[in-house]
């Protein structure tokens, strides 16, 4: 990001908490008109372009609001974040949103907001060139304070995990699109076909070439081959960047997840994409798991069961577990200790909040013991166990003992 400014166009509203016309351009930003607001960011990555004035109905007035930013963004790709006065630490989820999204609506819930502070816009198009969007309106509402729930209370709670589960789905009806995007898969669902699939290849592209190639794109060329017919259950299958290529590549899927939304999409896209022989399972609770057939060569977990305490995971695992076969393979990228250290040590309810966004309730490290331990009384021989990416993920793949 870039500062400061280049441009003030300071006409205050009386009374409304964000205006159109109250704005602060950055980076040489070309801003026109007054609603839609037509713009063009600067060429840098993450740059900021349009910054509008946030300030709480009163004083005193701070809590937990909810931002709407309606757009179409008509080249690159842009960002749309709550950040604090100094313009610098960012409070509100960051979405982002493309050509293939048409016009569209960006919702972000603020927790703990400030009695003021900016919604940016922001240019989030890889590859340094800049992208041009419209901004046709802006609204704040206050929303009530959200409960907190107490995850390892939850963690208890009840044997079917049906509370914990619930309280997961409400950030996990978000998923991984791209290298750092996230979307929520009921705007997803809003995209006609062609839309559904671009936005997919793209995800794809981003997260597997270029410098997604040491994030993800590694291990598609190292499991194309190995996954090629064998039957594999994708745990927290998300929004299928690694299920689906491993489908097209030939591997039988069968995706599971926490959220029904999640599933759709995944459901659509296994159909324009002409993939037949893929299973759709709902997480709604551990019973869930009963249904899933025996017979699972592979149990792959993309960064899906480090987000609920140990407790409760080994719980899902063991249940997990009684469908894997024997010389089964248990695959599973997880956040390492070094991070963890590296971020603060922070617990692990505030932790998730830094790895995957504001709204995530839990996120934890694991090495290779603390896996074991998750799997017991199952056992493994370990293929592969290290750190990647600059120790900010761990890659596990198992062997199960016959
Ligand atoms: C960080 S996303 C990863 C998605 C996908 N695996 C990927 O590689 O992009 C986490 C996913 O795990 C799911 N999830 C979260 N907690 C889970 C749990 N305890 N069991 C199974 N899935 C879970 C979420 O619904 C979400 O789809």
């Amino acid at each position: 990001m870039k500062l400061p400014f280049t441009k003030k166009a300071p006409v205050a509203s009386a009374g409304a908490a964000l205006d159109l016309r109250n704005y602060t351009a950055h980076n040489g930003a070309a801003i026109s008109g007054a609603g839609p607001l037509e713009i063009t960011t600067d060429a840098a990555q993450w740059s900021y372009a349009a910054a509008f004035r946030y300030r709480g109905a009163k004083k005193g007035s701070a809590g937990r609001i909810l931002v709407r930013v309606k757009a179409r963004v008509d080249e690159g790709r842009i960002g749309v974040a709550f950040v604090k006065d100094d313009l610098t630490e960012i409070l509100g989820n960051d979405e982002e949103r493309s050509p293939v999204d048409g016009d569209t609506t960006v919702e972000i819930v603020v927790d703990g907001a400030p009695d003021s502070g900016w919604v940016v816009i922001r240019n989030n198009a890889q590859g340094g060139v800049p992208s041009r969007c419209a901004i046709f309106g802006l609204e704040a509402e206050n929303l009530p304070p959200a409960a907190t729930p107490d995850i390892s209370a939850l963690t208890s709670a009840d044997s079917s995990g049906a509370a914990l589960f619930a309280v997961l789905r409400e950030k996990w009806c978000e998923v991984p699109a791209g290298l750092t995007g996230r979307r929520k898969t009921a705007d997803l669902l809003k995209l006609d076909d062609e839309k559904l699939a671009a936005l997919w290849d793209e995800s794809h592209r981003e997260s597997t070439t270029g410098s997604g190639y040491a994030a993800r794109g590694w291990y598609h060329e190292l499991y194309a081959d190995v996954l090629r017919g064998r039957k594999v259950l994708d745990v927290g299958s998300g929004f299928g960047l690694d299920g689906i290529s491993f489908a097209r590549a030939g591997a039988r899927m069968t995706f599971l997840d926490i959220a029904p939304t999640n599933l759709d999409v995944l459901r659509r896209l296994c159909r324009i994409l002409h993939i037949e022989n893929a299973d759709f399972v709902y997480l709604e609770d551990l019973r869930s798991i009963d249904r899933l057939p025996m017979d699972f060569d592979v149990i792959w977990c993309q960064g899906s069961m480090i987000h609920a305490p140990f407790e409760f995971v080994r719980g899902e695992a063991r249940k997990l577990l009684e469908h894997l076969r024997a010389r089964g393979r248990w695959i599973e990228l997880a956040y390492p200790r070094e991070r963890w250290e590296r971020e603060g040590r922070l617990a692990f309810d505030r932790w998730g909040k830094h790895t995957d966004g504001a709204a995530t309730p839990w996120a934890e490290w694991y090495d290779l013991a603390r896996l074991r331990e998750r799997l017991r009384p199952a056992e493994f021989d370990a293929v592969l166990s290290f750190n990647f990416h600059g120790n900010d993920f761990i890659w596990f793949d198992l062997v199960r003992r016959a």
